[in-house]
């Protein structure tokens, strides 16, 4: 990421786009006009002070940005906070002009992260379902958006690429409970669930100026979209065994493990059991590391997390009293 907020300092040179997240205009003591733009990218928030007047048509187009462009040199104000004096100041209106890395924190081992995604392809002995991974994974549309979309919107791995690495670390675990039950479970069943569960993610989400859930996502949700997605590809494959696509499509409708949390079915083979709890484990194991990069304190507990409606230890176990 170039430049977070995170790492200013007083006297930084600032040349960079951030999240507007409001804009306020104010009357100083001497009568004129300044503006505060309250800023923000994935590492924290700044306020932003410009002291020149601004066109009133100009402020109201501002009030509707969500990215702007800003130099500037950073400050501290009265109150020995950071802020940044602003020279110069654009609105970013164009999906294409948004530069993602001044804003969003990115995963930084994609590219292994697909070597890890070919070596656990090769592992797939069932000939119908490697072809199927090959396709689906080898599709540049569909790997460009692995390599660029969170898991989710601010629960975990929400770093441009989370996807991506979700979807391994789920592979991963389910890989290594095979290896302890080699007799009891399909392993090419279990990996294609594993890479393919969370495969509706690459419609549920976008991002352009924030983490946004599509259209698309709201209605059908991505447990769906991955069905159908893989039930689209079954079907231009030709001669895919009906009984495997079934048993697939099982392991992705019912990876959320309950009716309650969104999945149709709940799971009724081991793989699909497997799936849920890899999944899970996954997830939760990063809503620690989160509460931790969010935890500029130092505290032992984490704040309220809502998702899982409760406060994590995050702190040292030396650190128990
Ligand atoms: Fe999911
Ligand atoms: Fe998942």
């Amino acid at each position: 990421m170039i430049d977070p907020i995170s790492e200013f300092h007083e006297g930084k040179v600032i040349s960079k786009q951030f999240q507007l997240v409001s804009i306020d205009e104010r009357i100083a003591s001497t009568g004129s006009k300044y503006y505060i733009f309250h800023l923000k990218d994935d590492t924290g928030k700044i306020s932003g002070f410009y002291f020149q007047s601004i066109d009133k048509e100009v402020f109201e187009k501002l009030k509707n940005v969500n990215i702007v462009f800003i130099e500037g040199i950073v400050e501290k104000d009265k109150n020995s906070e950071l802020v940044i004096k602003i020279t110069h100041f654009k609105g970013i209106d164009k999906k294409e002009d948004i530069r993602k890395e001044d804003i969003f924190k990115r995963e930084d081992n994609i590219e292994v992260y697909w070597k890890e995604l070919e070596k656990l392809i090769d592992l797939v002995d069932d000939g119908e379902i490697k072809k199927l991974l090959t396709i689906i994974f080898s599709h540049e549309k569909i790997r460009e958006r692995y390599s660029e979309y969170p898991a989710a919107k601010s629960v975990h791995h929400i770093k441009l690429g989370g996807l991506l690495r979700h979807t391994i670390e789920v592979a991963k675990i389910a890989y290594n409970i095979y290896k302890v039950f080699p007799d009891k479970l399909d392993k090419s069943l279990l990996i294609a669930g594993a890479l393919l569960h969370d495969l509706g993610k690459i419609e549920e989400y976008e991002v352009y100026y924030d983490r946004e859930i599509t259209d698309r996502g709201r209605f059908l949700g991505h447990i769906i979209m991955g069905v159908m997605r893989v039930r689209d590809v079954i079907k231009k494959i030709g001669d895919f065994s009906p009984k495997k696509a079934v048993l697939l499509e099982h392991i992705i409708l019912s990876h959320h493990g309950r009716l309650e949390y969104n999945s149709p079915v709940v799971p009724l083979i081991p793989e699909a059991f497997i799936i849920h709890y890899a999944d899970e484990i996954s997830t939760k194991l990063d809503i620690f590391d989160i509460q931790k990069e969010k935890n500029n304190k130092e505290e032992n507990w984490s704040n309220y997390v809502r998702s899982i409606e409760r406060k994590l230890y995050i702190g040292d176990y030396n650190d128990l009293k």
